[in-house]
């Protein structure tokens, strides 16, 4: 089979906040991970570990989502304001954490973090042990310009000027951790929340500076997440409608139940099973933008014609990844090791979102260190960039891009390309057959040059990067230099990820 990629042919602009982050006080993401304090012997910037601010800074991940995840469901955001020796020590049972919590990483430190590596903030808000009263004072300390009170604690703590945070996301999970509610009753709790949020405009008729998100459906519940969505939109039609910004659905890709199957030990029928788990994302977007797109329409027209701008919601994604079952077991809670079946997952969910870059705007991978489908991992003073870091480095020039349609990939493997603003034509081609390398024959509507290309593989699938052996998955690149053609043919390893730099030139 020959695949055909046609740069005329577009779907959308592929939002960079769809290559986003998630960090939680769970296990060692942040204390420990993160945050060593700046008294650590581990080398660190401000409190911060070094080698991790270092692979930010090359990474600029886009957006990153602060504190949770279940733990901001309990978090109380004045525990981590002020002197760091006049925090309080609270107990974190996060998902087994089972560790003291003093707060040293809190509001101000992540959000100057933020600033240091160039992300976007998406802070998340307590709707279980807070209120909606502590959700405004914590918008007022993070982006109130004017002299308030709140402003004034801001910049006794060292950061005078607002942060401008845009996106809070109200509650999480509310079908589980958030409450065991029903979709009716979260809907209640939303609308509370989100006209309440202060808007940090200059006059009322500018639309507000601020979007709130809604806690979407369970991704891994086919019925419930249906009945979730439906029943969500249909109460906020049974009155006006509150303020809209982006509603966010979690999926994981469970791996538990597999008998000898963990992250770090698996047979081929395991390295199968998750490859095809990580594709059914895409099913799950197409469904729940379907119910997204039913419920707006179904929204009331408000009966005066002072706000009459049609309702939209942005589809978000706002946890994704691998979760194995040795995670449950593990200490620090939820550490797994990431294979070359990690990285290959990673890269495929990736293309899932990219090519449905007109139905999803934000997506965080779960999470980003230490936790779940990890991109940096750290053991005492040790930090080991994993190969899920590489997919992410790899794929950067896709933000911003045109995600472009393409058809004719042959089984096993996927293929998904953009064009940026610039011509550079960029090509995705994961090999996920471990059966050997596969040529793949390419075919352009336009004579198009071959550059290089950057390959990650491995000599083992369970293979993956430790302290002791930092580098067994390590992208690499070759020049191509192949001139204008409207065919290719290229050889990609078995179990790879290929990112291919290109130039339409008869474009
Ligand atoms: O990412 C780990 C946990 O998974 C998050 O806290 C929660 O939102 C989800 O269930």
């Amino acid at each position: 089979m020959t695949v055909h990629i046609d740069v005329a042919r577009t779907i959308a602009t592929i939002n960079p906040a769809l290559h986003g982050h998630f960090v939680e006080f769970l296990g060692e993401c942040i204390d420990g991970g993160i945050w060593v304090g700046p008294e650590s012997t581990v080398p660190n910037t401000g409190g911060v570990r070094t080698a991790v601010l270092e692979a930010l800074r090359e990474l600029e991940p886009p957006i990153i989502r602060f504190p949770g995840g279940c733990y901001a469901d309990t978090y109380h955001w004045r525990d981590g304001i002020g002197p760091r020796e006049q925090r309080p020590t609270t107990f974190n049972e996060n998902f087994g954490t089972f560790e003291l919590d003093d707060h040293g990483f809190g509001t101000d430190e992540f959000l100057q973090l933020c600033e240091t590596v160039g992300a976007e903030a998406w802070l998340n808000v307590n709707t279980m042990s807070g209120s909606v009263a502590e959700m405004r004072d914590w918008m007022e300390y993070v982006n109130r310009e004017q002299g308030t009170s709140l402003a004034a604690e801001r910049a006794a703590n060292g950061h005078a000027a607002p942060y401008d945070v845009r996106r809070w996301g109200i509650g999480n999970e509310p079908w589980a951790g958030g409450g065991t509610m029903t979709a009716q009753g979260y809907a209640e709790l939303y609308r509370a929340y989100a006209s309440a949020m202060p808007r940090f405009t200059a006059d009322i008729l500018e639309p507000s500076r601020v979007l709130p998100i809604a806690a979407g459906p369970d991704g891994n519940k086919p019925l419930e997440r249906v009945r979730w969505t439906q029943d969500f939109f249909a109460a906020l039609a049974e009155y006006r409608v509150p303020p809209l910004g982006g509603y966010d659905l979690h999926f994981y890709n469970w791996n538990i139940g597999h008998d000898g199957d963990t992250s770090e030990t698996f047979e081929r029928e395991g390295w199968d099973r998750l490859i095809a788990g990580s594709l059914e994302l895409e099913e799950v977007i197409l469904e729940q933008h379907r119910l997204v797109r039913e419920g707006l329409t179904a929204l009331p027209a408000p009966e005066s014609d002072f706000f009459t701008a049609e309702p939209t919601i942005d589809l978000v994604v706002g946890e994704w990844g691998n979760w194995h079952g040795d995670a449950f077991a593990a200490r620090p809670a939820l550490r797994q090791q990431v294979t070359m079946r990690d990285a290959i997952t990673t890269a495929l969910t990736l293309d899932v979102l990219q090519r449905n870059a007109d139905k999803v705007s934000m997506a965080c991978n779960a999470q980003l260190v230490n936790v779940l489908n990890a991109l940096l991992l750290t053991e005492g003073e040790h930090t080991v960039r994993t190969a899920n870091f590489d997919v992410f480095m790899m794929y950067k020039a896709h933000r911003g891009a045109q995600a472009l349609e393409v058809s004719g990939a042959p089984d096993g493997v996927h293929v998904f390309a953009s064009l940026s603003e610039d011509g550079a034509l960029t090509i995705d081609l994961v090999n996920a057959d471990l059966d050997g390398a596969r040529k793949v024959e390419l075919s352009f509507a336009v004579p198009t040059e071959l550059l290089e290309i950057e390959t990650l593989a491995a000599d083992e699938p369970t293979a993956c990067n430790t302290v002791e052996r930092p580098d067994p998955i390590r992208r690499s690149v070759s020049r191509l230099d192949r001139a204008a053609a409207t065919a290719h043919g290229v050889t990609l390893p078995a179990g790879s990820v290929s990112v291919l730099r290109a130039r339409a030139v008869g474009a």
